[in-house]
């Protein structure tokens, strides 16, 4: 038995906050104690993330942070750095960051209580090997920072589609899917605890296959578990949703109407320099063919601008899908060089960085204008809220997510987290609704009576 406490800090992804869980969980099976403060702390892991230059200045700064801690506490503390950086740059940690005592990949998460004891042994301890297997199936997390509502649940690792800009299938690896009784499984435990809405999670989501179940398979088991148990997913790739996917999305009443699809551009010959399967055509359609088939349904984005050889035309491409698309969210960057990735083998990084910045400013400044807008015409309409918690601004209300992803605040009668409230929105800005509450309601009961009053 190790009976030292720990500490995560976790940057990046939902991914590595689901990761972290896992960690929690190997570690506590040894009898180790997790605590929110570094301070306190016999062991601190920083859980990283490589996908732009910024994420990893974020983890030196904090690790220089640590590295005084350390100090003052003459040495008497571990440090180790976990995830995608562990993957992309343990020489320079090792060689630089003196101090950190061990690196450990994404895949390697089972072996850390043996590099701990190495670390105790006084040597330094590192694995980074990726696994074509390793989906942690029968790990079960433990959620020590989570709200009791809203869980992340792993469904598949690794990326295999090779972008040309990410750094991602480097770090993380192959993709592998975990088995779907296992995930059912978990499904099954987060409705026993009181959970009320779950994100299936993976880098490239939905091209989930286990054995015959893809999917659009587990997205339907996924909606028989519990009927009061809304379920989302991220990250999805455009080339991989057929109809039938919609349709069961469109369907089920506790399948989310709310959609992340990443362009990344919206130029032809930029999709092509980028390796993106699909052109800005072909885009569209699917774009038609999800607003077709699920009625309301709402949408998001990841757009990067000023790749390597982006012309002004070819920003002006993104700016115009972007306004064609009408997003109801968008996560904008600029682009980022990433050593090993095709781009940095083959393109210049030749856009200067006024330009990238300049092109992400007008991206923002579009897609704010077009969120105030959508969400004005939300005004009047009603949703079913997920109650997440108490409001940022005052203790009076409460806040939650609308099926469509939206946030909405409102006053707090007494609803609490975790229920569903039937909510008209009253007024916006372009991130948040503000609305009045009709009352507690349900999944069933909200599509029940949706239906008999049309839209
Ligand atoms: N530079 C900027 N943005 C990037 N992304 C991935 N790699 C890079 C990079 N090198 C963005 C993409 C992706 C999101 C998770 O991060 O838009 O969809
Ligand atoms: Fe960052 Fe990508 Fe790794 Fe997530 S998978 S932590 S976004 S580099």
């Amino acid at each position: 038995m190790d009976q030292r406490n720990f500490y995560i800090e976790t940057y990046g992804c939902q991914m590595n906050v689901s990761d972290t869980e896992i960690v929690n969980s190997i570690l506590m099976e040894q009898g180790m104690q997790p605590v929110q403060e570094p301070e306190q702390s016999d062991i601190i892991f920083i859980n990283t993330c490589s996908i732009r230059e910024n994420a990893e200045t974020r983890v030196w700064n904090r690790l220089k942070e640590f590295r005084s801690l350390k100090k003052e506490k003459d040495g008497n503390l571990t440090v180790g750095v976990l995830g995608c950086m562990a993957e992309r740059i343990r020489e320079t940690i090792m060689e630089k960051e003196e101090f950190v005592d061990l690196v450990v990949g994404p895949d390697a998460y089972r072996d850390l209580p043996k590099l701990l004891a190495e670390v105790n042994d006084g040597r330094k301890a590192v694995n980074v090997l990726l696994s074509q297997e390793e989906t942690y199936a029968d790990v079960k997390p433990v959620r020590t920072n989570d709200n009791g509502v809203n869980a992340f649940v792993t469904i598949m690792r690794g990326c295999d589609n090779m972008c040309a800009f990410c750094v991602v299938p480097f770090t993380r690896g192959r993709e592998r899917s975990r088995p779907m009784e296992s995930i059912l499984d978990e499904l099954g435990r987060l409705s026993d605890q009181g959970y009320k809405e779950v994100t299936l999670l993976g880098q490239n989501v939905n091209s989930y296959l286990d054995k015959d179940n893809d999917f659009t398979t587990l997205m339907y088991e996924a909606s028989q578990i519990d009927p009061e148990m809304r379920i989302r997913f991220s990250s999805p790739h455009p080339k991989d949703f057929p109809e039938e996917l919609l349709h069961v999305i469109a369907e089920q009443p506790n399948l989310c109407n709310y959609i992340h699809i990443p362009a990344q551009s919206g130029n032809n010959d930029v999709l092509e320099r980028m390796r993106r399967p699909y052109t800005r055509e072909q885009y569209f359609d699917l774009v038609d063919r999800m607003r077709e088939i699920i009625p309301g349904v709402t949408l998001s984005t990841d757009i990067i601008t000023g790749f390597c050889g982006e012309t002004e035309e070819e920003h002006e491409d993104t700016m115009s899908l972007m306004a064609k698309v009408r997003y109801d969210l968008a996560y904008m960057f600029a682009y980022s060089e990433r050593g090993r990735t095709l781009a940095q083998r083959k393109y210049e990084d030749d856009v200067p960085e006024e330009v990238k910045k300049r092109r992400l400013s007008e991206i923002i400044e579009q897609q704010m204008n077009i969120q105030e807008e959508l969400n004005q015409q939300e005004i009047g309409r009603r949703h079913l809220v997920l109650i997440e918690g108490t409001s940022k601004r005052s203790d009076e209300q409460l806040c939650g997510r609308t099926d469509t992803n939206k946030m909405v605040v409102f006053d707090r009668h007494d609803l609490k987290k975790g229920d569903y409230a039937e909510v008209r929105i009253t007024d916006c800005t372009s991130a948040t609704l503000m609305g009045d509450v009709i009352g507690k309601s349900s999944i069933a009961g909200f599509s029940k009576k949706a239906e008999a009053v049309p839209a």
